[in-house]
């Protein structure tokens, strides 16, 4: 156990004494866990290999599953990265800062623990106040997983890191809760076409639009439960998972809605304590059953429903539901990213409603 100090920032002009202590702590080979766009992350020094190593170890996460490096700026990239393609600069002038992840050929001189023994790095620059001064006072490359327990729920708060991570990091940054909510979309660039390994905060469309060769990992494009191979490291189904059993429906809403009302009611009946996540618009279906209803944000605004998606799940928990019904938001824009959380948070447990009335 390590005690773990906590400091309060504005986001908008972080106070530079608690960056100046919490970049040392990152120099000394410790932890810092900060707030960037899309979660918090659990940072060390991406450049030594026992601070990348303590990451591990804090988060329970097998050293299997690679971890992002988040960069200044794109100045720092050839410190970390060989073999730079023209499109890696063209998409960084695109999109950073912010949430899109480029996985490039890693720099030997990184040490290997952090891509879990693979040649290739992940690098991303996080458009957050926080996070770029704190990587411009320490001067260094950050590691940062998402600093929740592996297979836990990503943080959107310090709130979350300290119920994870209390005790097993050095410094949490307060910065209060991400405007994004969901991780960062990771666009593998060392495969041609370019593939999207993981969907984020950048929709598939957008990067499209830019970048019309790119290609979507086999496993969001369908429901079949064969395209659901692991086939980018660390993509595991089982993971985001809340403590209560998640009931993920898809179909057409009204029917989707009628069956998770039966659902709902049935599970209660036979006194399972049941929670739901619902956008505003669906509260009133659900008022009438004895069940926790968490309020997702308005349906017609995904951004709402992303930032409160892993909070969501997290409330739930903390009142001791034993099942959390949900249903999706399409695959389009962030959808598809929305989709891909609650998918592995049901642990690929989908149940497609027909057209047919219940
Ligand atoms: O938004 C985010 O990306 C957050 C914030 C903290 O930056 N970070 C985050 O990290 O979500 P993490 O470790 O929870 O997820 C990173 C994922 C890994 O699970 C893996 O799928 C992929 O990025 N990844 C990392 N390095 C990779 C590599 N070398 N090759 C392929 N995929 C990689
Ligand atoms: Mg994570």
């Amino acid at each position: 156990m390590t005690q773990t100090r906590l400091f309060q920032l504005d986001p908008y002009n972080p106070d530079q004494r608690a960056i100046a202590i919490a970049a040392a702590t990152l120099r000394a080979g410790q932890l810092v866990a900060f707030p960037t766009e899309t979660v918090y992350g659990l940072g060390a020094n991406a450049l030594d290999a026992s601070a990348i190593q303590r990451i591990f170890e804090a988060k329970r996460r097998p050293t299997s599953d690679p971890i992002i490096a988040h960069l200044a700026s794109k100045a720092q990239l050839p410190e970390v990265a060989i073999n730079i393609p023209q499109l890696a600069w063209t998409l960084i002038e695109q999109f950073w800062p912010g949430p899109l992840t480029l996985v490039l050929k890693r720099h030997p001189r990184v040490p290997a623990i952090l891509s879990a023994n693979l040649d290739t790095i992940a690098v991303r620059s996080p458009h957050h106040p926080i996070a770029l001064a704190l990587l411009q006072a320490a001067g260094l490359p950050i590691g940062a997983p998402s600093a929740n327990l592996f297979a836990h729920p990503s943080p959107t708060t310090a709130q979350h890191v300290l119920q994870d991570l209390s005790g097993r990091v050095e410094v949490v940054l307060d910065g209060g809760p991400t405007a994004i909510g969901v991780e960062s979309t990771v666009l593998d660039l060392t495969q041609s076409p370019p593939v999207v390994l993981r969907p984020g905060g950048v929709p598939f469309e957008t990067l499209h639009q830019h970048l019309p060769e790119v290609t979507l990992n086999p496993r969001y494009l369908s429901l079949d439960d064969s395209t659901n191979i692991s086939s980018s490291p660390g993509m595991l189904t089982k993971h985001y998972s809340p403590q209560a059993k998640v009931w993920l429906f898809t179909g057409p809403l009204r029917q989707v809605l009628a069956h998770m009302q039966a659902t709902a009611k049935r599970l209660t009946g036979e006194g399972q304590k049941v929670g739901l996540l619902l956008p505003d618009e669906e509260q009133n279906y659900f008022s009438h059953l004895p069940a926790q209803l968490v309020q997702l944000g308005s349906e017609t605004d995904l951004s709402q429903i992303a930032a409160n998606l892993f909070a969501g799940l997290r409330e739930l928990d903390s009142q001791g539901v034993e099942a959390i019904l949900v249903r999706d938001f399409g695959r389009e824009g962030l959808g598809l990213a929305i989709w891909d959380r609650l998918y592995r948070a049901a642990e690929g447990q989908v149940i497609a409603v027909s057209g047919f009335p219940i």
